[in-house]
């Protein structure tokens, strides 16, 4: 027996992860050529206190194959063998898995649950199976395969603004001033879950749409600006960006064929609820791929805002700045 199996049958195997969503402000949209999971573009996002995940892996010497229940019913498995795979090559893990989730997030419906959901199980998975602390900075094999679970997980793997670089697809924190208070207000401005996964709609955009080289080509700049406005703590210009930025991945989006509409006549209400405060420059919108409309705001400004969408949304969440993915149990390491 080596050294890696005589670790993996004597480690706890057992270990809880949570994780919140993460919303892009710069967003990613389309894959690199290969089979990595690798972005297009890069990407500046928000990791949020909630909405999120939590995720416990167990390995277990008597399962004949890994298994996976989320929010209590049994739900698709081959994404997280994927990943439980990759865990297992590193930690020379044999067993299989018990994985039990729960998404305090709309599943598939445009709220990030890939990004919290991915996240929770890398983490968890790592931790299960005796691989430790993953650091600072974060071990770069726990950032691919949280990335191939999703292109947007790494994000929630950290707390606060972070920045995948397209260049080298790793993921880091973005300081900002600590009086930068910001908070994101979530309209859900629907219910159930998309019309076409982000993972096939870029890939149609990608082949299809006449604006998406302009979308690529286009990109660092909008992310230097949005990481500068980050680290200057300017709220203004942090907004400028990100609208910049959503308004022209939908119109990636719209230009693709058969065209990708995400937004329903909820998320344009939302949005013209907002037009007052928009027009002072107290909020700023972005969307992802669904309906729901996601208010940037200050700290001081969140009820207002949460007010103002509460007439014309399903159901209003106010957010902050959040952790990353932590383990819950056991609780003696990250
Ligand atoms: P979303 O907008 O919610 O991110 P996606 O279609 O991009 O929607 O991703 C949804 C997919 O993410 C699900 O089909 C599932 O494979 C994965 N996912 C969601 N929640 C979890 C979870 N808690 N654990 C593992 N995978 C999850
Ligand atoms: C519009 O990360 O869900 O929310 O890598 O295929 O899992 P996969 O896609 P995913 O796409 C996120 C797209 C987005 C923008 C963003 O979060 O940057």
């Amino acid at each position: 027996m080596g050294s890696s199996e005589i670790r993996s049958q004597s480690g706890a195997g057992q270990a809880t992860v949570a994780a919140g969503i993460n919303i892009a402000l710069v967003k990613y949209w389309g894959k690199a050529p290969g089979t990595d999971n690798r972005p297009s573009v890069g990407s500046l996002s928000l990791t949020l206190d909630a909405p999120g995940t939590e995720t416990t892996v167990r390995f277990d010497a008597a399962l004949p194959a890994d298994t996976f229940v989320l929010d209590g019913l049994p739900a698709p498995v081959a994404p997280v063998t994927k990943v439980l795979d990759d865990v297992r090559r590193l930690a020379g893990e044999t067993r299989r898995a018990a994985v039990t989730s729960r998404n305090t997030v709309p599943t598939a419906a445009g709220l990030a649950s890939s990004a919290s959901g991915f996240a929770a199980l890398g983490l968890a998975a790592w931790h299960a199976a005796g691989l430790g602390d993953p650091g600072t900075p974060l071990d770069r094999r726990l950032v691919e395969l949280v990335r191939r679970g999703s292109g947007s997980a790494p994000r929630s793997l950290l707390p606060g603004f972070a920045r995948i670089d397209v260049e080298t697809a790793g993921v880091e924190g973005v300081p900002a001033p600590p009086e930068f208070d910001v908070s994101l207000v979530i309209a859900l401005c629907a219910v159930g879950p998309k019309a076409v996964k982000s993972r096939d709609g870029m890939a149609a955009s990608a082949e299809t749409s006449p604006y998406y080289p302009a979308w690529v080509s286009s990109h660092p700049a909008d992310l230097a600006a949005g990481e500068a406005a980050v680290r200057a703590g300017d709220f203004g210009a942090l907004g400028e960006v990100m609208e910049h930025s959503t308004l022209k991945m939908h119109a990636c989006m719209l230009a693709t064929r058969p065209p990708l509409r995400y937004w329903t006549p909820g998320t344009l209400a939302a949005l013209d609820a907002l037009g007052a405060l928009h027009a002072l420059g107290r909020v700023f919108t972005t969307m992802d791929a669904g309906p729901h409309v996601k208010a940037l705001c200050r700290r001081a400004d969140e009820a207002v805002v949460a007010e103002t969408l509460r007439p014309v949304a399903r159901e209003v969440l106010i957010a902050r700045p959040g952790d990353g993915a932590r383990l819950v149990e056991p609780k003696a390491a990250r």
